[in-house]
């Protein structure tokens, strides 16, 4: 079986049948229903804490726009943005003059330049097929002194397959696509922490690509993933564009906190604070 993170090369045919995937799957979007406001809170109090309040803010990748909304609840004005006109579906109802949704791709934004205060995104980096592209448009958007925050799962963190690893000893289940197998969870863990430090070590981000997975209709786990998403390309491509970061990771919960302190890089979230 080829591992859930075999590196590809992305191109067209990839970006078209993502934008389909996201704009057709009822499956996807009933998972998006997961995504309520328990489920959104530590995004939401990350950019509320690290962003000021009265900047205009781009919630991009908002899926079924709630963090849109709980941001506009704490006093912002919001716009959300997603690929997927089924996943908005729902937003019309909230729309007022500070909190608006729109249709439009993160590869290729239609807004002018430097048009926001916060430019943030949970979840998003993961599922585009070229997230230079994703960033520089994020870059764009953002005014001078403006913020970018970039949230999501840390894809090359060898501290997942670790638990992976230990969970099955301890006769737990494994974690479909990523790891069934104890000997998948044990690869993956070397893969990873080779990973680390060749890219660590690096001068270059080395943004790595996987085939997602659109066909399964039990998706879910990140299947339809396609970058192998992980900070140390995001901390080196944001440094090399001459921005700075202001918080490398934020950890929340005990747990998250002592990871966030002393393992900013290999924590098992991305939570960056960027400053333009
Ligand atoms: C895992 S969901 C996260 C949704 C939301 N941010 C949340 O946390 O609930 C990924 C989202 O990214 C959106 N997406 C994927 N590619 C995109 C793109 N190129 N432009 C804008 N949105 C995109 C998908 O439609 C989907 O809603």
């Amino acid at each position: 079986m080829e591992s859930a993170q075999t590196p590809i090369s992305t191109d067209q045919s990839l970006r078209n049948r993502m934008r389909k995937f996201y704009e057709t799957s009822e499956a996807y979007k009933n998972l998006l229903n997961q995504h309520n406001h328990v489920y959104l809170k530590s995004y939401v109090d990350l950019v509320d804490w690290y962003t000021p309040s009265d900047e205009y803010t781009l919630d991009l990748g908002c899926g079924n726009g709630i963090s849109s909304k709980m941001l506009h609840d704490r006093g912002r004005n919001v716009v959300g943005v997603d690929i997927s006109p089924l996943f908005l579906a729902e937003t019309k109802k909230w729309e007022n003059d500070t909190l608006k949704y729109f249709v439009g791709d993160a590869l290729s934004l239609d807004f002018e330049s430097e048009q926001f205060g916060v430019v943030c995104s949970n979840e998003l980096i993961e599922h585009t097929p070229d997230v230079e592209a994703t960033l520089l448009e994020m870059i764009r958007v953002t005014r001078k002194g403006g913020r970018i925050v970039v949230a999501g799962p840390n894809l090359c963190s060898p501290i997942m397959p670790l638990l992976d690893f230990t969970q099955m000893t301890f006769g737990r289940d494994g974690r479909p696509i990523w790891a069934e197998t104890k000997q998948q969870a044990f690869k993956n863990l070397l893969k990873n922490t080779k990973l680390y430090f060749k890219k660590r070590f690096g001068q270059q981000p080395n943004f790595l690509y996987r085939e997602p997975d659109l066909e399964n209709q039990i998706i879910g786990g990140d299947a339809d993933s396609t970058y192998i998403a992980s900070p140390i390309d995001l901390e080196k491509f944001f440094r090399q564009q001459g921005l700075r970061i202001k918080k490398l990771c934020v950890g929340f919960g005990f747990k998250g906190k002592i990871m966030a302190t002393f393992f900013p890089r290999t924590s098992l979230y991305i939570s960056m604070v960027i400053e333009k």
